[in-house]
Parts: C-alpha cells; sequence; structure tokens
C-alpha cells in the first residue's frame, strides 16, 4: 500500500507579467502539487513542468495538515464502521452492533491545543444511522458519540461518549420515491432556444454578446472565472483578471459535548472543487445548456474527471429596462437576459451552489445558494434546544453561521487600481442646508491594508468603488466599478474562540492587499488543524501601501442560520452574495443597444 496521497494536482497559473506580456509566446504549461505522506505525517509541495516533463521544485511544508481528500472520507467511514470499538459502544447505546445502517460523516478535528490535535492527521467524525438502507439518515443522529480516526493510520484512536441519547423516533424523507401525495397542478415550462445559445465556446474561453472571460476549476476553490473582459463599442476592456471563492467556515453556536468542535472550514479541510457534482443527471437549469468537465486527481494520483462540474446557460431576468413616453404613448422595454456560470457542491450534509452571472448592463453577480440537509442533534424526549431549533421530536438543528470568503482581482482598463470606500453623509444642518435634506456620497481613498480592513455599515450604506485614476470616462471622472454588498453577519463567538484563530478573514467584512502570487486563501494555505494566525489577518500586518497597485479586493460575507422547522428534511436554498456594479466604467447605460424582444404571439402581459 502506497502511503503517499497526492491531495492536489492543480495548473500552476502562469505568473501575471507573462500572462500580460504583448509577446503572443504560449507559457510553459506547468502543474502545482500538494502531496502527504502518511507514514511521516509531512507535507510536500511540487512545481512540475508538463512542458519538460520534470519537477521545478520541491518543497517540505513541516507541521501543517493539507486538505483531506474524498478517499479519507470514504475511507474513515469504513474504518469507524469496522472498529470493534465502535461497535461495542454501539451496542452499549443501542443494543446492536450492526453498522450496516450506520453513516460516518467525516467532519475536520480542528485544533484545540491537544498534543494529538497538533501531531496527528485527525477527523472526528458525526455518525447517523439509517432506518433502512435508503431512509433519511441525518433524521436519526448518533448522538454522544464521536469516534476520533487518525487519518494516517486509518484506525480509530477511540470513541469519545458524551451520555446516551435514544434515536429520534419519527423518520423524514424527501426522494421522489419516498414522498407520498407530491402535487399535481404543476404544468409544464418549457424554455426553448431554437436558434441556439448566445454564447460561443472555444476551450475554457467563453464570448457572450459583449462579454469574455476563461473558465476554470480546481480541487480547492472548485469553479474560478478569469479575464472577465467588455468589449465596449470595439474597445476590450478588462474588469477582473480572477475571481475566487477562498474558503468559508461553518461555525456552530452550540457548547453541546457532541457539537462544541463543529466548524467545517469547507474550501481548506474538504476541498470544495473535489466535493463537487457531476451535473450530468441532477442539474436542473432550463433552456441551451453548456457543461464543462473537472479535472481531479485521487489521492493515490488517479485521473478523476467530474463530468458535467460547471453548467453554463443563459436566463431570462425580467425587465432590462423601460419607459413609456407618455405623450408619444410608446413604451420602450427590454428584456434582461443573463449569463449564468455555475457549480454546485455537497459537502457531506450540505450543499452549496455557486453561481456567477453577467448581465448586458454591465453587471457581474456572486450569489451562493445554501441548500441541503441541516447538521442535527438528538435531543431527549420533551427537552428543548437552548441553542437551536426543535424540528421534529428529539431532533434539533443547532444555530450556526456559514462566512464565505471571496476573492476578486481587478484589473479595470488595466493592473494599476485604487480603492475607494463610498459613505453616505447627511451634511450638517446650517445655512447651506436650509431645507436638512442634503446628503453626499463621501469617497474616501484607501491607502493601505489597515485602513482598508472595514465592516459594512447600514447607518452610511457602505460601498466600495474600485477605480483607475488614470483612466478617464466621459465626464473625466477615474473609470470605476462599484461593490455592493448584500446580506451579511457579524461572528457571533468570541475572537478567542479556536475557530475564529484560523479563521481570521471574519474579523472584517472588507479587505484589500496589493497582489501577490502566494496570498490566495483568506484563512492561509493550511487551515487544517491549523493554530491559526494565517492568511488576511497576517499578510495585512505589514500594513502594505493599496493605492495605484494591482489591488486584491476581498469580501467576507457571513449568513447566521437560526433554524427552522421548514429547513427540515432539506432545507429550500437560501441566498447570499454580491453585485459589482459599473459607475463611470461606461459612458452611458451599455444596454441602451439591446433590442426589442420579438412580440409574443399570444399576449398576456399587462
Ligand atoms: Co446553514
Amino acid at each position: 500500500m502506497p502511503t503517499t496521497r497526492f491531495v492536489s494536482i492543480i495548473l500552476k497559473e502562469p505568473c501575471k507579467d507573462t500572462v500580460h506580456s504583448p509577446s503572443p509566446n504560449v507559457p510553459p504549461r506547468e502543474a502545482y502539487v500538494v502531496l502527504f505522506d502518511n507514514a511521516t505525517n509531512s507535507c510536500f509541495e511540487a512545481e512540475i513542468s508538463l512542458t519538460s516533463s520534470s519537477i521545478l521544485s520541491w518543497k517540505h511544508v513541516p507541521g501543517v495538515q493539507p486538505t483531506m481528500t474524498i478517499d479519507e472520507q470514504v475511507e474513515c467511514e469504513q474504518a469507524v464502521l469496522a472498529s470493534a470499538e465502535f461497535k461495542a459502544a454501539l451496542k452499549r447505546h443501542y443494543g446492536t452492533d450492526d453498522t450496516s445502517l450506520v453513516m460516518v460523516d467525516i467532519w475536520s478535528a480542528g485544533n484545540y491545543g491537544s498534543d494529538e490535535d497538533r501531531t496527528r492527521r485527525l477527523a472526528r467524525p458525526l455518525c447517523f444511522s439509517r432506518r433502512d438502507p435508503t431512509d433519511n439518515g441525518y433524521a436519526r443522529p448518533i448522538e454522544g458519540l464521536r469516534p476520533v480516526v487518525d487519518l494516517n493510520t486509518m484506525q480509530v484512536i477511540r470513541v469519545d461518549e458524551h451520555g446516551h441519547w435514544p434515536l429520534p423516533p419519527l423518520e423524514c424523507n424527501y426522494a421522489a420515491d419516498r414522498v407520498p401525495n407530491q402535487r399535481r397542478d404543476i404544468k409544464p415550462l418549457e424554455i426553448t432556444q431554437t436558434a441556439g445559445p448566445s454564447f460561443e465556446v472555444h476551450g475554457h474561453e467563453v464570448r457572450w454578446q459583449n462579454w469574455s472571460f476563461v473558465i476554470g476549476f480546481n480541487a480547492r476553490e472548485g469553479l474560478t472565472l478569469h479575464h472577465i473582459r467588455y468589449n465596449d463599442a470595439g474597445c476590450d476592456r478588462s474588469i477582473l483578471y480572477r475571481a475566487s471563492l477562498t474558503e468559508m467556515v461553518v461555525p456552530y453556536g452550540d457548547p453541546a459535548e457532541t457539537q462544541r468542535r463543529k466548524n467545517a472550514f469547507d474550501v481548506g479541510e474538504y476541498g470544495m472543487g473535489m466535493c463537487a457534482n457531476s451535473l450530468e443527471l441532477g442539474c436542473d437549469c432550463l433552456g441551451h445548456i453548456h457543461y464543462f468537465d473537472a479535472d481531479l486527481v485521487t489521492s493515490r494520483g488517479e485521473p478523476l474527471t467530474i463530468k458535467n462540474a460547471i453548467c453554463m446557460h443563459e436566463e431570462d431576468y425580467g425587465i432590462l429596462w423601460k419607459h413609456t413616453d407618455r405623450r408619444l404613448n410608446v413604451p420602450e422595454v427590454r428584456r434582461s437576459r443573463r449569463l449564468v456560470i455555475s457549480s454546485v457542491s455537497t459537502v457531506e450534509n450540505y450543499e452549496y451552489g455557486f453561481f456567477w452571472y453577467l448581465y448586458q448592463d454591465g453587471n457581474i453577480q456572486l450569489e451562493v445558494k445554501l441548500t441541503g440537509i441541516l447538521s442535527l442533534g438528538t435531543l431527549h424526549p420533551n427537552e428543548r434546544a437552548k441553542y437551536g431549533t426543535l424540528i421534529a421530536p428529539q431532533l434539533y438543528a443547532p444555530n450556526h453561521q456559514h462566512f464565505f470568503n471571496v476573492r476578486l482581482d481587478f484589473d479595470l482598463d488595466g493592473s494599476a487600481n485604487t480603492v475607494q470606500q463610498v459613505d453616505l453623509v447627511a451634511d450638517e444642518i446650517g445655512p447651506d442646508n436650509p431645507f436638512e435634506n442634503a446628503f453626499q456620497a463621501k469617497g474616501t481613498i484607501l491607502k493601505s491594508e489597515t485602513q482598508a480592513r472595514v465592516q459594512l455599515n447600514a447607518a452610511t450604506s457602505r460601498t466600495w468603488k474600485i477605480i483607475n485614476p488614470d483612466v478617464r470616462n466621459a465626464v473625466g471622472d477615474p473609470v470605476g466599478y462599484k461593490f455592493l454588498p448584500g446580506d451579511n453577519a457579524f461572528p457571533m463567538a468570541s475572537s478567542n474562540a479556536w475557530w475564529r484563530k484560523r479563521a481570521g478573514f471574519v474579523n472584517y467584512h472588507v479587505w484589500v492587499t496589493p497582489f501577490h502570487e502566494e496570498e490566495r486563501f483568506g484563512a492561509g494555505d493550511y487551515p487544517n488543524q491549523s493554530i491559526g494566525g494565517d492568511g488576511l489577518i497576517r499578510w495585512t500586518q505589514a500594513d502594505r501601501p493599496i493605492q495605484s497597485t494591482d489591488v486584491v479586493f476581498w469580501y467576507t460575507m457571513g449568513h447566521t442560520h437560526v433554524p427552522r422547522p421548514e429547513d427540515y428534511p432539506v432545507m429550500p436554498t437560501a441566498y447570499i452574495g454580491f453585485t459589482l456594479k459599473p459607475a463611470g466604467f461606461f459612458n452611458m447605460n451599455p444596454a441602451n443597444d439591446v433590442p426589442p424582444s420579438p412580440k409574443q404571439q399570444h399576449s398576456c402581459c399587462h
């Protein structure tokens, strides 16, 4: 049995200077590899030239635990199910040692300062018991038993026992063949595109109306977008060099013994790309769909293709703009169409959909869709949940938050960009403001990293504007794009909480850094079992200047989830995201040239 695992093999993206170089040379093809040796509990990084089939660099990274692999998820479950100690615990609590209906979800171990947290590659799985082989097992959490697994030896070290709870009494299913009495009053709604889609695809390069961009995908971040550009009346203008999800964390707010260590870093610990769905069968998009495969590797280095991991299609999005000249009585209305680029990942019980939208008016939007099954716990009969919501008899969903960190590497008409924080402020009452109605947008140029670390502010409708001071629009202002935050939250746990030390990116909603090739992940390269302090929180201590430079804008968004019975058995999708809006980037509404849609045969619009 080999002891080396390939955590990931991904494209080593060519350096920016090469990409921006006017010479047409194709850059050498290189891969970046993270390896882990189970025999020596050590992590290695390598850079490989695929052009010359040679190792360009090889580095031992001491004291870190890289992302857990899908193979480890599977093997960890098998190890627990085969463990004599686990079977004995099951027998003591439930009177049977039959593990055939038990599900074991790997769950990262975190780091709580113990020797084993520091010195072993660990998982602390959560276990569930199905009623029958296709039952929804998450409805029956095995509360009070948490195996601790050494992922190097793939052995159960011990089973932590925190008490005994009988399994919740009721089942609750969602599969089509297990939900009787499905509604029968839905008529078909079909979207057809008889002339095909309006996009063109060449490899991973996409053109759609005036937009062009490149699609990327890797084991850790999942879907990434590159070179987002807009053809503005014949002028090919750059907007974003690269856009990606860098990290996320789901901290639970329940101090109960089985629950207190739950805080999943779904990017750095699980690999959002590794957990991506094949949308071949499970894609529910309508219209003409173009799929892209994701090429990954197993932990033994075998090629692993996730067929149709990325879905791209066009959507009708209601009214783009409208005006009726009352005197002419001629309505001018345009329908909005957006291009959707999406992927969905299943991280054990939960689903995350990442949906990037490009619009005809220059808007770029990211919408994260949260669905799947809540992480549930078991209560005693008649017990209420102080730190969660009772959703079925003896079954509760602990309160938790989901924090996402997104990295936006802007290249607005060139690399040298500046970020302004924009706050709306009411003028002082006085002779210049006699009607007490005046307010203005105050832009503050962010000059350094520590100045740029800030929170949202509803009182000033705070937004941000990324500008290129050297490129002026028709009215003489710097060209810019506005960052509009969506829903957000503040972390509820104390800043001393163990998970927060590893998730410094939640300390502020916005961070701005000067571009550095190696600064890619908000919680650092190796958050799994780390002691923390890495990533944005460490880099920005240098307080580097960020004005008129190649800026990277980082946004942290939090969704606070106080669960409802309606989130069970599967949670209706919740949404969180942000929008980038051109603000003086164009000279006027760039969608003014969108033609009217053909009239419908049977008009029923009012
Ligand atoms: Co949630």
